[in-house]
């Protein structure tokens, strides 16, 4: 169990926000004591692109989370994403050692070393090893071994690797900024811990994380991750070409996104550039630009999960993260993905959590619940690798198994 009264922190470093929340566990109950935003500068499509930007983000929205708790804090779990995030499937059989072939969590966790033990793509480390499955002896698709009685225990995982590089900088960005790094966890899983619920997960649900510049995706089936996927396009993309084709500025393009966001009826201005004057412009119009992105934005995601007929989300797809704002996304994502598509949110929470209820907060959000769930794990078989300068990392997913 957690202490009492732990504090934790979760950073989450989107492209366009770093986002942070501090939260006090204690038993069951978790309260959101601080949050704190600022834009995210030093960061493209998930990947830091300038240090000094990035650390200074991280520091100013540190520090407003401080302020607002009245709390000091030095360690952090930090989200990643980019598309050099990278995913694989693999296996790995071993002989059953407990007493009298009773299946011990040792030798779960040794099938799941011997599955981890893969060529994993050069210069990439492993950020995740995933379970899915396990099969003994002749029975397949077990959700849970130990206990069982068998001869020879394989397992299934899913792997997620990410860039040697990308993580070093990312994790030294957060650490310039005053914070050791406990726990990466990719972006998606962390908003999934915190939209959904374990019926959804049971049943198959896919949940894509539509951010500012990358959409992350992932699909699970009876409690495990089945894929996962990164589309280095999101939000800002759809910005940029309202800029390109309303011929006015990137930040006019997108006061008039949030405009249209708002309501969708409304005859909507868009401010000139130079000495333009300002031109009135179609809500349809508006539309149809965004549409477009929309589209190939989600054929990708479909494109990229590869989703044959035991790995499609049989409860459908929710959509999370700042860019769903623009709520008519779901109906795009409805009809390319041809499954039902709802928008998720994380839920509020005691404190002043209230206000995180809002897509864009999900990441963030699912990380302190990702470091709660880590520190209420006593075994260390949940324990992954995590090579960086900081320490050791853990996958809560594994808990659900
Ligand atoms: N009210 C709104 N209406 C329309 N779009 C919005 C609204 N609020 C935020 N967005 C869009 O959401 C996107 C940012 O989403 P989010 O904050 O989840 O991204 P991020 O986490 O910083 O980036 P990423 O996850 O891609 O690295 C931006 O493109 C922004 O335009
Ligand atoms: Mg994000």
């Amino acid at each position: 169990m957690v202490e009492s009264n732990t504090l934790l922190a979760g950073v989450d470093i989107g492209s366009t926000m770093v986002r942070v929340v501090l939260a006090e566990a204690g038993g069951s109950q978790l309260d959101v004591i601080g949050v704190g935003s600022a834009p995210s500068l030093g960061v493209r499509h998930g990947v830091v692109v300038d240090a000094d930007r990035l650390s200074s983000a991280v520091r100013q929205a540190l520090g407003q989370a401080k302020m607002a708790s009245g709390e000091q804090v030095d360690r952090a779990t930090v989200s990643i994403s980019g598309e050099h995030v990278n995913a694989l499937q693999s296996q790995g059989a071993v002989a059953v050692e407990g007493r009298e072939g009773t299946i011990s969590s040792g030798d779960r966790q040794r099938a799941v070393d011997a599955a981890r033990t893969v060529a994993i793509p050069f210069e990439h480390e492993i950020l995740h090893v995933l379970p899915q499955d396990f099969d003994v002896d002749d029975q397949h698709r077990i959700q849970n071994p130990v206990g069982m009685s068998g001869v020879r225990l394989s397992s299934r995982v899913h792997i997620v690797t990410g860039g040697v590089t990308a993580v070093r900088n990312l994790v030294a960005c957060v650490e310039r900024a005053g914070l050791q790094v406990t726990d990466l966890v990719f972006s998606p899983l962390a908003a999934a811990r915190a939209c959904l619920t374990e019926d959804d997960l049971d049943m198959g649900v896919g949940l894509i994380d539509l951010g500012g510049g990358t959409t992350d995706a992932v699909c699970f089936q009876e409690g495990a991750v089945v894929r996962t996927h990164v589309v280095p396009i999101g939000g800002q993309q759809v910005t940029g070409d309202l800029a390109v084709c309303l011929r006015t500025s990137w930040n006019h393009a997108e006061t008039l996104k949030r405009q249209f966001a708002l309501s969708a009826e409304d005859a909507l201005q868009v401010a000139g550039v130079a000495d333009r004057t300002p031109e009135r412009v179609d809500p349809a119009d508006v539309w149809e630009i965004c549409e477009a992105r929309f589209e190939e934005l989600f054929s990708l995601v479909a494109q990229g999960l590869d989703l044959q007929e035991r790995t499609s989300p049989r409860a459908g797809f929710v959509l999370t993260g700042g860019g769903c704002q623009l709520r008519q996304a779901a109906d795009v994502a409805e009809r390319v993905l041809q499954t039902s598509v709802r928008i998720v949110t994380p839920e509020p929470r005691p404190g002043i959590g209230d206000g995180l209820a809002e897509p864009e907060w999900a990441t963030a959000m699912g990380l302190v619940l990702s470091a709660r769930d880590g520190r209420t794990t006593s075994s260390n078989e949940l324990v992954t690798r995590f090579d960086a300068t900081a320490g050791r990392m853990r996958s809560w997913l594994e808990g659900f198994l």
